[in-house]
């Protein structure tokens, strides 16, 4: 794994982006994994400033989103795919045929999960996924005690997942009980994997991911095992780190 330790949240943004635009670069029909909540944010910023000033262009990317919530339409303020075209998708030349976002709203819920899963190898797999990570150590949706080998599926939230995600809600009620989430394994079948943390409140969480053992109580540790990934953190979320880290991207030493 290349640790990455950089002074700001805008400057792990910057990073991140940089290895984003660095991939789309070489490979137009990128296959993007991508995620939601407040940490991919800056990333997000970013991608619209070199989309926007640099020409970086999205035209011929596939995306796979992480994660959606249970019995939220694509129209809900708090629905991820929502959030996507409204922090991302909508600002860059993204073709909306290529874009997928589980679909919460799905009848059938385990039929839309196997198309999820038949529908990324079929476009070649994820070339490079972005992933945030939850307080607890979840990775998308898989809650601690996930299993490491997990595919596409339905899982229940956390008490704690759902009260860190209250704040984008009227009520914690209204919070959703249900998400579908890519697995833990599907996420690991990623050629790259991305991992942001910014904030004191993720130091514990790195500190287990990056250091700890690999345990699915701690379902982001698994990233240990990946052959390319990099976490990419701010220095309040290495603060409880002890190794030596690298400052660039470039340094390519996993
Ligand atoms: P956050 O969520 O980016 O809003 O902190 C990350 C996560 O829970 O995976």
């Amino acid at each position: 794994m290349l640790v990455i330790v950089k002074e700001s949240y805008d400057a792990m943004s910057k990073e991140a982006a940089k290895i984003v635009a660095d991939r789309l670069r070489k490979k137009p029909n990128l296959v993007l994994g991508l995620a939601t909540g407040s940490t991919p944010l800056g990333l997000y910023k970013e991608l619209i400033r070199m989309h926007k000033e640099e020409g970086l262009d999205f035209s011929k990317v596939t995306t796979f989103n992480l994660d959606e919530y249970i019995g939220l339409p694509p129209e809900h303020d708090q629905s991820y795919h929502f959030f996507m075209w409204e922090n991302l998708f909508k600002h860059i030349n993204i073709d909306a045929r290529f874009v997928h976002v589980p679909m919460g709203m799905a009848k059938d819920v385990d039929a839309f999960c196997d198309w999820y899963e038949t529908r990324m190898k079929e476009c070649g797999g994820v070339d490079l996924q972005i992933l945030g990570i939850g307080a607890n150590g979840h990775i998308a949706f898989n809650e601690p005690g996930s299993s490491l080998g997990s595919r596409t599926r339905i899982k229940t939230l956390t008490g704690t997942t759902r009260l860190d995600n209250a704040r984008f809600f009227k009520t914690a009620e209204e919070v959703p009980k249900y998400a579908i989430t890519m697995g833990v394994g599907t996420i690991m079948d990623a050629k790259e994997l991305i991992l942001l943390a910014n904030k004191a409140s993720k130091a514990d969480a790195i500190k287990a991911a990056v250091e700890g053992p690999i345990t699915a109580m701690c379902p982001a540790s698994i990233i240990q095992l990946h052959q390319k990934a990099y976490a990419i953190v701010d220095k309040d979320a290495s603060a409880k780190l002890t190794g030596l880290y690298n400052d660039s991207w470039e340094s390519k030493t996993f």
